[in-house]
């Protein structure tokens, strides 16, 4: 949530800004601003709406002779998505220029103080404040030396960066809560709210951790605490580079990101099966002790990843016995619950900073219960704070929508799963070896389901006048038509719910008139029970003349005659059948939003990675 680039080198400083933020658009789209220190002066400029418009702005002007530089491409929090609240905020003297990601909760009380002692504040924003605090601060110390003491005055989640004319060849950054990550270059260097802001110059990164100022030179980088001691950090080298990154002749990351779902998920798996066919896990660092000792599950997640979650409860309660609960993240730490050190608290999240899932990690550990996540972006804060990681392996998910980050989640989920059945004991090798054949066999599952994906583009164009779309399914099939329904959500912007199959008598049923479009996923004919269930719901759902996509197996010929249209999936193990079923309503929705004419990638209101509560 908002996107932060910093720069200093020897290459144009807005070049290279501008660049990292067209990678970083991601995050925030309301507004986009930059500002270097050229001729001892801030130049700053700045636009509401798409980074396109700060383009614009800025090809009509001439190009100023700046090594130094920050932007910013916003997701409002505070104030309106105009002109004047975009960032950089500077400060009275226009010496000092700000970016910031977070929201500072005390900053009520800090402006009333500012305007008290004479400060003229010219945004709505809770940003605007740090740039006079710095003004002040800056009376008599450095800059870093200045964030320092505004960093232990500020309360709530900031990624912070400033410039300042009184010394040009720096950009400090801090950061409490909120995702900055430092690249290493030669004669130059990064910051960065992720890695792909600077990728197409360094894949060598400095892993931040929490309360710490960064000073950055063009042949040093400084890291502290907030009280100024050197601080421990850790150095990475990023295992992607710039074109995983690009839209590589797609329309839309989204497109591309569903189309890499076959080799996100073989990668997800590749390694994790020593030569004896166990499962090797060592990268998770909980000891075998602590699996076992562990009596309950809790899985805590947000958005698609919350899903994810809904989905592996059926494996992990299935395969080893051990109660399993699934919690929204953002309502997980409010309700006090139940956690004892033998409860293994999984969190799921893509990118590893989401600000309902870091909380919920950062309450689980203080009730001493352990800690595991699940996380795609390597080094980011919810692995980093957790007691064991799983890393997936799918590569830059750019799109907002989540697409290849959900199915990898679902396969490392099977294998912390079959994993905890491995050392309690509770599973045979022979068990896990055929589950893991199958997992195996799914990226070309997968790719099957994409090749023959033609009738689902067909059907989503022609429902694009449809204002309300159902998804029903039983078993793991549930979380899936909830993903659909999300999807269509966010993307298509119209009303749609994934409900229990079993559960359309008690209500949803009342929704179903003549022609409303209702997704079923059918589950494979080996849970004959549910299977034979839901086939009766179709009918009953036909009876009241709503118009049936039926997603359904190959070879399943119980549900052809019920199905206006019928999508056929490969025929797999009904646990795993969530890396199949999710394939068609990604494409679903996306098509449909792309047929009404919305921007696919960047979807109204929404953010990717959402750092605020
Ligand atoms: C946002 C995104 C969703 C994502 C959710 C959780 O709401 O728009 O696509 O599923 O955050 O993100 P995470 O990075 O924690 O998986």
């Amino acid at each position: 949530m908002c996107g932060i680039v910093g720069y200093v080198g020897d290459q144009q400083a807005l070049d290279v800004v501008v660049a990292g933020l067209a990678r970083l658009e991601y995050r925030g789209y309301d507004s986009a601003g930059v500002a270097v220190v050229a001729d001892g002066e801030i130049v700053m400029e700045k636009r509401a709406g798409k980074l396109i418009n700060l383009r614009d702005a800025l090809a009509g002007l001439p190009q100023p002779p700046a090594t130094v530089g920050i932007g910013h491409t916003r997701w409002a929090t505070h104030g309106a998505p105009t002109d004047r609240n975009a960032h950089p905020h500077g400060d009275c003297k226009g010496q000092i220029a700000v970016i910031h990601n977070g929201i500072i909760e005390n900053f009520a009380a800090l402006r009333a103080e500012l305007e008290e002692r004479g400060h003229e504040l010219r945004s709505d924003t809770d940003t605007e404040v740090v740039a006079h605090l710095l003004e002040e601060e800056t009376a008599g110390v450095t800059l870093g030396e200045a964030m320092r003491n505004v960093c232990r005055r500020l309360e709530g989640a900031f990624t912070l960066l400033a410039v300042h004319t009184a010394d040009p060849g720096l950009v400090v950054g801090a950061r409490r809560n909120s995702p900055l990550v430092v690249g290493r270059g030669v004669g130059e260097n990064f910051l960065g709210s992720d890695v792909s802001a600077f990728i197409a110059h360094t894949r060598e990164a400095i892993e931040l951790g929490q309360d710490q100022v960064v000073e950055l030179r063009r042949d040093s980088i400084t890291i502290t605490d907030f009280d100024g001691r050197p601080a421990k950090t850790r150095d990475y080298h990023v295992d992607w580079d710039a074109s995983a990154a690009e839209k590589d002749g797609y329309e839309y990351f989204m497109l591309k990101e569903i189309a890499e779902q076959p080799r996100a998920v073989a990668d997800t798996l590749l390694g994790r099966v020593g030569a004896d066919g166990r499962l090797v896990l060592d990268e998770m660092r909980l000891s075998d002790q602590d699996l076992r000792d562990c009596d309950k599950i809790v899985i805590v997640a947000c958005g698609t990843a919350f899903h994810s979650g809904l989905i592996a409860k059926y494996a992990i309660e299935h395969w080893t016995r051990i109660p399993c609960e699934v919690e929204l993240a953002s309502e997980f730490r409010y309700r006090d619950p139940i956690l004892t050190r033998d409860t293994l608290v999984i969190a799921i999240s893509q990118s590893g900073e989401t600000m309902d899932t870091l909380m919920a990690v950062r309450y689980a550990r203080e009730q001493r219960a352990k800690v595991l996540a699940i996380c795609n972006v390597n080094g980011s804060t919810i692995p980093r704070e957790s007691d064991g990681v799983l890393y997936t392996h799918a590569g830059p998910e750019v799109a907002v929508a989540s697409t290849k980050a959900f199915l990898t989640q679902l396969v490392a989920c099977y294998l912390v799963a079959l994993y905890l059945g491995q050392v309690r004991g509770v599973l045979f090798g022979d068990e896990i070896e055929d589950v893991i054949e199958q997992l195996e066999t799914m990226p070309s599952k997968i790719q099957e389901v994409l090749t023959t994906i033609g009738p689902v583009r067909d059907l989503a164009r022609s429902l694009a006048a449809e204002r309300c779309v159902l998804f029903l399914g039983r078993h793991v099939g549930f979380p899936v038509a909830m993903e659909g329904a999300l999807k269509l959500k966010e993307l298509a912007y119209m009303h749609a719910e994934g409900f229990a199959a079993g559960e359309l008598k008690h209500g949803p049923i009342a929704l179903v008139e003549p022609g409303l479009p209702v997704v079923v996923v059918v589950p494979g004919h080996g849970r004959k029970v549910i299977h034979d269930k839901i086939v009766s719901n179709i009918q009953e759902i036909r009876a009241r003349g709503a118009k049936t996509i039926v997603i359904a197996e190959e070879g399943d010929d119980s549900v052809t005659a019920y199905a206006d249209t019928l999508i056929r999936i490969p025929a797999v193990p009904t646990l795993l059948q969530p890396l199949v079923s999710t394939v068609p309503l990604q494409v679903f929705a996306c098509e449909l939003a792309s047929a009404k004419g919305h921007d696919v990638d960047q979807p109204r209101n929404l953010a990717k990675s959402v750092t605020v509560e």
